[in-house]
């Protein structure tokens, strides 16, 4: 599946957000990885404060770190 991550697109297998961002080195914390701390907050296409180690990767989707 296609993703952009901070507007650089990407192809990446189906996952959690939080796995393709470690993986990238583009995550700014993960804490807890099962939605208790909200320590992973991304944006998903336009939508704030998504927990990227609950949400699985949909094609298209428009991941914001803030970083
Ligand atoms: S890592 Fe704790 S809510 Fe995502």
């Amino acid at each position: 599946m296609k993703v952009t991550v901070d507007g650089e697109e990407i192809t990446t297998t189906p996952r959690t957000i939080s796995a393709l961002l470690l993986e990238r080195q583009q995550h700014h914390g993960l804490f807890c990885g099962i939605g208790v701390c909200f320590g992973c907050l991304v944006e998903v296409n336009g939508t704030p404060e998504v927990r990227a180690c609950q949400r699985a990767l949909a094609e298209g989707d428009d991941v914001r770190t803030h970083r």
